[in-house]
């Protein structure tokens, strides 16, 4: 029988047979499943696992730094890289929700390439880097063999099979096996924070793709403020750990309204919050209207840019849970 704590003796081993005295670079999301594989990895081989975490100004508010600290707590070797003007730099002007995916792409892939030789040029002569440990689980793995059907060119949000042939490295993968809620079972018994298990999920592009258009560091510091304000009121509500995933999106079109005698010309920040089991398809939540005008006011009267919040209410199908 499957259990969270044989998985996790079997997997210790296995790693360790497979990857001896090799050392293994890693990046880490802050998401579930590169967590988890993480810490397995790290079990197995200890400090021969490198990890890198890199800010690519598309985070949630204070989410770097919150999480780069709960990974250290865990005595993880990691690395945390401040790309951010890297990131804004490429995506100037650059409205194509396609094309924004593909950039943060390559860009994450130059800074994590970057890194990796980092790493390298401070391991001792003649030890190299070998391994490139992925946190892919077993959806990933069909996805990735499925995607000959629509849904591959209708988004391009696939995680797998992204190595750049240049760096060479053998892919090591310890939770391919298994489904998103045997990877939570596994965490929790590994005791990772029940706080970065019980996450939403989170687009790899970020908050790149939860704002319409043009991405700039003055748009994504407006998201981030309304996405705080919106997700923490989901979890004081109680609402957090119901919703598969939820979120905030700036949308840039302005539109008049009035604060005090003013007339103000600002934009809309668009609410989302799905059920749904796997992603494919999703229904729109019915949030309590109380909670739902606590949050608007919330953010009309703290968020400087927003006078105007609404909540979508499309499900998928048709319509996807990102806008982008
Ligand atoms: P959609 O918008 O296609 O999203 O209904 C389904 C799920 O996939 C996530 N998503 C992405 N994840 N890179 C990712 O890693 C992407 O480009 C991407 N696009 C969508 C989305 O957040 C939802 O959970």
């Amino acid at each position: 029988d499957w259990t969270p704590d044989t998985f996790i003796e079997t997997t210790i081993n296995e790693l360790r047979t497979k990857l001896q005295n090799d050392h293994v670079i890693l990046a880490l999301s802050g998401g579930v499943d590169s967590s988890v594989a993480a810490i397995l990895l790290h079990q197995a081989i200890g400090k021969n696992l490198h990890c890198i975490f890199v800010d690519n100004g598309l985070l949630r508010k204070n989410e770097f730094e919150q999480v780069l600290d709960s990974y250290k707590h865990m005595g993880l070797n990691i690395k945390g890289i401040d790309a951010r003007e890297r990131f804004y730099g490429q995506l100037a002007g650059i409205a194509d929700p396609e094309r924004k995916r593909k950039i943060i792409g390559g860009a994450f892939i130059e800074v994590f390439d970057e890194a990796a030789h980092e790493v390298q040029k401070e391991l001792p002569e003649g030890i190299e880097v070998k391994w490139l440990g992925q946190g892919t689980i077993y959806p990933d793995v069909i996805e990735s063999i499925s995607v000959k059907g629509p849904s591959a060119t209708i988004k391009s949000h696939h995680n797998v099979g992204g190595l750049p042939d240049f760096m060479k490295l053998k892919v090591v993968e310890p939770l391919n096996t298994l489904f998103k809620d045997e990877v939570r079972r596994v965490g929790a018994a590994l005791g990772i924070d029940p706080l970065i298990l019980g996450r939403h999920p989170f687009p790899g592009p970020g908050l790149g793709i939860r704002i319409l258009g043009d991405v700039t560091a003055e748009k994504v510091s407006i998201l981030q403020q309304a996405d705080d304000i919106y997700i923490r009121n989901l979890r004081e509500s109680g609402w957090y750990n119901k919703v598969w995933q939820a979120g905030a999106i700036f949308l840039p079109v302005q539109s008049v309204g009035v604060m005090g005698d003013e007339r103000t010309y600002e934009y809309v920040i668009a609410l989302r919050a799905v059920g749904s089991l796997d992603g494919m398809t999703a229904d729109w939540i019915h949030l309590p209207y109380e909670l739902l005008a606590k949050i608007s006011n919330e953010i009309i009267n703290h968020v400087k840019g927003i006078n105007r919040v609404v909540y979508d209410i499309s499900s998928k199908p048709p319509a996807t849970i990102e806008w982008e």
